[in-house]
């Protein structure tokens, strides 16, 4: 049996995160953050691109995740890096809300 890793995907109920707060659910091989920031579900790779912490357990400031070994933040929205214009970016994935259900499509 073959399991959905790309596509849109039901990943949890939108009650499994708390707000202001993130959790991690794993797709196959791959790693998503979700996020609730006043109401709103985000998506973003669980794995900073500075050197591969998880980002889902990072404090949550005005929109932005902070990373917790060295500190760099991302807004949920864009996945940029806001205290460090020239780091790359966080893959940030839309996600769609349908009733209880949270989609989020992966490349
Ligand atoms: S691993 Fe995230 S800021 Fe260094």
């Amino acid at each position: 049996m073959s399991v959905q890793t790309s596509g849109t995907i039901r990943l949890a109920n939108v009650d499994d995160i708390p707000e202001g707060q993130g959790r991690e659910f794993r797709v196959g091989e791959r790693f998503v953050a979700l996020f609730k920031h006043k109401g709103k579900v985000y998506a973003m790779e669980d794995v900073c691109p500075h050197a591969g912490a998880p980002l889902n357990n990072g404090p949550l400031y005005g929109g932005t995740v902070t990373c917790l070994w060295h500190g760099w933040k991302f807004n949920l929205q864009s996945g940029l890096c806001t205290n460090l214009p020239k780091a790359p970016p966080v893959s940030t994935y839309p996600v769609m809300v349908q009733g209880e259900d949270v989609y989020v499509t992966l490349p």
